[in-house]
């Protein structure tokens, strides 16, 4: 179950890559730090500011709330946009103040996370946390932080109970190092976490055929209704899938084969080096036979039976 849950990861991390976006996902979280942090203009500890995007990404909302990490740690913060934070965040390295940017893609999610074989519900939310210690900073690296204590939830708007498909929905997580994971949906349209990154709300869309130890897969087929595009693009989309998936089986296999020939060499080696060791361990006394040295044996281990012996 978990091999397999680990192999559709891989999966989707080779489905993930190529992107139609001008940018790719990190850079635009870079861009967008810079937009959230221009609303921080003489900002107070704990108000979210709203920041504005350029025309290029218009529907992309970005916000910025300054904290303290202490208050992070203790108080947590009950509401921030969608999100739900709760005490015991604790951001890695440690600084003394930090920002959390927020991020809603809107009609851009596809674009810059595409996920083959599903239709997002909502848009792609985004909560990343930057040193704060200097708010003019362009190109800063997130901070690592992690919910100790209580997971982080969030509450995405437009997700409807009984909406077509929804009972299948699950939520999702793109870290920023590109990988993607999948969890169950807390009642309808809440997600919860326990890092950074961004969130989603997805459907299957079609099956995808050649995805092995899936177990059931029968009802992908159900929610078809959903899909919005047509006949074509569903067949470009079946072959988006099927390219990287038979790809990927191709890529298995000739891993497995090269860890198992390198398994085998090693043991290999490791077999003749023992042999090596066991004849050169056994130190044989010397004893000198005209010119040369020759082993010779002191005692015999089992001591032979002569037949004749028992021969009166
Ligand atoms: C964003 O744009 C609006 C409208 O143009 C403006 O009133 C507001 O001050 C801008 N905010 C920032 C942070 O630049
Ligand atoms: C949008 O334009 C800005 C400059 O105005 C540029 O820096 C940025 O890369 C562009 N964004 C995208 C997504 O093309
Ligand atoms: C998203 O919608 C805005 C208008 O609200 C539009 O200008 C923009 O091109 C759309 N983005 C995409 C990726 O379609
Ligand atoms: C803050 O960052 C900006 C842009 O990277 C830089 O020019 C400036 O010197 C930095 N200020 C401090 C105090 O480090």
């Amino acid at each position: 179950m978990h091999l397999a849950n680990l192999y559709i990861i891989f999966l989707l991390q080779m489905l993930v890559v190529p992107s139609a976006a001008e940018l790719s996902a990190r850079e635009l979280d870079s861009l967008l730090q810079d937009y959230a942090f221009r609303a921080l203009v003489r900002p107070r500890t704990g108000i979210v500011y709203d920041g504005n995007v350029s025309s290029n990404l218009t529907g992309v909302r970005v916000a910025a709330l300054r904290l303290r990490s202490g208050s992070l740690r203790r108080k947590g913060v009950s509401r921030y946009k969608e999100f739900h934070i709760p005490i015991g965040v604790v951001e890695q390295p440690y600084v003394q103040r930090l920002v959390l940017v927020y991020h809603n893609l809107a009609n851009w999610s596809s674009l810059y996370y595409p996920l083959p074989g599903y239709n997002f519900l909502a848009p792609i939310l985004g909560l990343l946390a930057y040193d704060a210690s200097n708010l003019s900073a362009t190109g800063l690296t997130e901070l690592d932080f992690r919910a100790a204590e209580e997971s982080i939830t969030m509450e995405f708007s437009g997700v409807q109970p009984g909406q077509e498909g929804s009972s299948s929905a699950k939520c999702v997580h793109f870290d920023l190092d590109g990988s993607v994971e999948f969890d169950r949906v807390i009642s309808t349209n809440t997600c919860s976490t326990t890092k950074q990154g961004h969130y989603s709300i997805v459907v299957e869309s079609i099956s995808p055929a050649p995805a092995p130890a899936t177990g059931g897969g029968g009802n992908s087929e159900a929610g078809g209704g959903s899909t919005v595009s047509g006949g074509g693009k569903g067949h470009r989309k079946v072959g988006i899938i099927v390219g990287p998936a038979v790809g990927g089986a191709i890529l298995l296999a000739c891993l497995s084969m090269l860890f198992y020939c390198a398994y085998r060499c090693r043991r290999r080696k490791k077999i003749q080096k023992m042999e090596e060791i066991s004849e050169m361990g056994v130190a044989l006394p010397m004893t000198r036979v005209g010119y040369t040295k020759a082993p010779v044996a002191l005692e015999t281990r089992t001591r032979p039976l002569l037949e004749n012996e028992f021969v009166p």
